[in-house]
């Protein structure tokens, strides 16, 4: 792990509400994969220079905000990463308005990410709305493995649903939306439960209430499949000081950032 400040190369909305952010740092992802995550502080990194008075502190975005790597490219200066989130509150609307040359500070790669069996050839990949963030890297380098790659996209409306353009032309899409703006209407699960029997393996990112959902299909259905989950909790410090992410697993308490966030469905569900 590396904390840094990593220069912003790009900031744009790329589609709906959903932005992408781009850096050039790449001792915060070294010997990363698809589903590890970085920590940014939100502030000002003149704040982080030259530490603040403990009383004039930013109170709202005190706490760094967790990100997962989205994607990696090749930048004009050297390796390049990004985030891709919505705005929901003031950290991504600070991170949404940082221009090119500004300075972020930020600590990774951090937890365990998706683990895919060498032999695991059909890979289904189901994300709802935002967590399709990481899925896009696994997708990216699992094509460049030669795999077979279906991804689900779900999402309440059209606008939050990854663009295909971007996406590896050889990835299978399945598009649901809730009110049938795009694609089929109706739930990413149902398009799960469709294509379990032909995957070897699963890898999902999502709200619990997909989780609970995909779980309940697994336990329901005679197909057994190995399905890996990327869980959100909410963070203080990504590396297993807090302890403000513990959570109750079927194996006792667990540390979301340092034991997860890839967890086995049912090991939570
Ligand atoms: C390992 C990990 C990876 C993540 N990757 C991404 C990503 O790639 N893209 C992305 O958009 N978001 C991601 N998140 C979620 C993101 O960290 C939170 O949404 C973050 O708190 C937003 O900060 P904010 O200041 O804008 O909103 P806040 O003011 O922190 O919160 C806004 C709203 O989101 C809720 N919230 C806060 N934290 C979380 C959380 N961790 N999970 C669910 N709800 C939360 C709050 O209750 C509130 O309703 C990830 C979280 C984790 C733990
Ligand atoms: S975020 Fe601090 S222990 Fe997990």
């Amino acid at each position: 792990m590396k904390a840094t400040f990593a220069r912003v190369t790009e900031n744009e909305r790329l589609y709906g509400e959903t932005h992408i952010t781009w850096f050039a740092a790449p001792e915060a992802v070294r010997g990363a994969g698809p589903g590890q995550f970085v920590m940014l502080r939100c502030v000002e990194p003149a704040a982080e220079r030259e530490p603040l008075p403990a009383t004039e502190l930013p109170v709202d975005p005190l706490l760094p905000r967790a990100m997962s790597i989205h994607r990696m490219r090749q930048g004009a200066d050297g390796p390049e990463w990004s985030i891709l989130y919505d705005i929901v509150g003031r950290g991504t609307a600070w991170l949404a308005s940082r221009r090119p040359g500004d300075a972020v500070y930020c600590w990774g790669p951090l937890g365990h990410g998706y683990s895919l069996r060498r032999a695991s050839q059909q890979l289904l990949l189901v994300a709802g709305g935002i967590g399709v963030a990481p899925l896009v890297w696994l997708a990216d380098q699992a094509i460049e493995s030669e795999k077979s790659v279906t991804l689900v996209l779900g999402g309440r409306t059209a606008e939050q649903i990854f663009p295909a353009t971007l996406l590896p032309p050889e990835v299978e899409i399945v598009v649901t939306t809730e009110d049938g703006s795009l694609g089929r209407r109706g739930l990413a699960t149902e398009a799960f439960v469709e294509h379990l029997e032909w995957c070897d393996q699963a890898f999902a990112c999502g709200p619990n209430a997909m989780f609970e959902a995909m779980a309940k299909e697994q336990r329901r259905s005679r197909i057994r499949r190995p399905v890996q989950a990327l869980l959100e909790e909410g963070m203080g410090c990504g590396t297993g000081i807090c302890y403000g992410c513990a959570i109750q697993t079927r194996r006792g308490m667990r540390l979301v950032c340092k034991d997860g966030p890839r967890f086995d469905l049912r090991e939570v569900f």
